[in-house]
């Protein structure tokens, strides 16, 4: 079993990362400063508050709990936020993954795990991507994202630590048995904000772009299940243990759903029909984005088990009908 330091664990993927990782009996350390993840988030380990930046907090705890492997989730995610305060992007994901980083190597941390994204590729060509897809991000979340896993390659190379990075494509869906789900403020995800409007937390929902050069004009995206997500560190950490090398990794299905497809389910799942208004495009969104997801499958012999988007839509939806926290 590992001793793991999951920064953001209190967030949305991190808690169900540290809930598997608690369940599989892994010692955990959660970091988190609880800007936008919740205390009732962590089931497992003891949940520390502070900054993923503060180098004599983060030293201390890896020197101290003799943390061998970090997953590394704390950052902001909203891209639209990204391209007004570009700043507040890097200093938090670019500078604070920095020194996070260079904490791990001089503490002697073997495995770093990061949270990458499917923003790193930009919009590509052809609207799926495998690893080797040119990256080249349209926003600064995706350049922040990028510049750390350049920073993390760089490092591994000239040290003794090694790194999975997972490029997340769409992720959504909450914990099946309800004990944890999705509670960003404000969220601006298209299932997030979809189930919000079912349960009536919304007066309704936007489609943004009805003129893409897709089947029915909308959006087209690869919404993966964060409970598959969540298993996909699990594997990470066990090939990098077991002397796997340092590896970056889609997280899809290979497939998706258009805004359409996605708010047709919702509707189904729900029992209702949305208010659906039609909007002009989001600046910044690609018509399509697709993992190839074969090389995960491979390395980390992972299989989806919730590869279905009404499994991923229940599981969204009845979060927003449990109580909050
Ligand atoms: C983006 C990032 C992704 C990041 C995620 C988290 C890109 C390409 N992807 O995902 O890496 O992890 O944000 O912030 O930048 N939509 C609507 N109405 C809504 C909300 C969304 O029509 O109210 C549409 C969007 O236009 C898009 C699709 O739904 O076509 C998915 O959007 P969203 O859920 O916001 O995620 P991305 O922007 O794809």
């Amino acid at each position: 079993m590992n001793r793991v330091l999951v920064t953001g664990g209190a967030g949305y993927i991190g808690s169900h990362v540290a809930r598997q990782l608690g369940e599989a009996g892994h010692d955990l350390v959660i970091l988190d400063n609880l800007s936008k993840g919740f205390r009732d988030a962590v089931l497992y380990g003891e949940l520390v508050v502070g900054d993923t930046g503060d180098r004599d907090l983060v030293s201390e705890l890896l020197r101290r709990h003799r943390i061998d492997s970090v997953m590394h989730f704390a950052a902001h995610t909203v891209v639209p936020e990204s391209v007004a305060n570009p700043l507040k992007y890097y200093a938090n994901n670019t500078c604070c993954t920095r020194s996070l980083i260079e904490c791990c190597v001089a503490a002697g941390v073997r495995n770093f795990i990061f949270s990458s994204t499917a923003a790193v590729y930009g919009i590509p060509a052809t609207g799926s991507c495998d690893e080797d897809t040119s990256t080249m991000p349209i926003n600064p979340y995706g350049m922040s994202k990028l510049m750390s896993e350049h920073m993390l390659r760089d490092v591994c190379t000239a040290s003794a630590m090694r790194h999975v990075i997972l490029r997340y494509f769409n992720v959504a869906g909450c914990d099946p048995h309800g004990r944890i789900g999705q509670s960003t403020r404000e969220a601006t995800l298209l299932i997030k904000v979809a189930c919000e409007a079912a349960v009536g937390r919304r007066e309704g929902i936007a489609i943004f772009g009805t003129d893409y050069p897709t089947p029915d004009g909308t959006g087209l995206r690869d919404y993966i299940h964060v409970e598959d997500l969540a298993d996909a560190h699990l594997r990470a950490l066990g090939y990098l243990e077991t002397g796997g090398s340092s590896a970056t990794l889609n997280c899809g299905y290979g497939h998706g759903y258009s805004v359409r497809e996605v708010l047709d389910m919702v509707e189904k799942v729900a029992g209702l029909k949305l208010n659906i208004r039609e909007e002009p495009r989001r600046p910044g969104d690609p018509p399509g984005l697709i993992a190839v997801a074969d090389r995960i499958r491979h390395i980390l012999d992972w299989a989806p088990r919730y590869d279905d988007l009404q499994a991923i839509v229940r599981s969204a939806l009845a979060w927003e009908r449990t109580p909050r926290y």
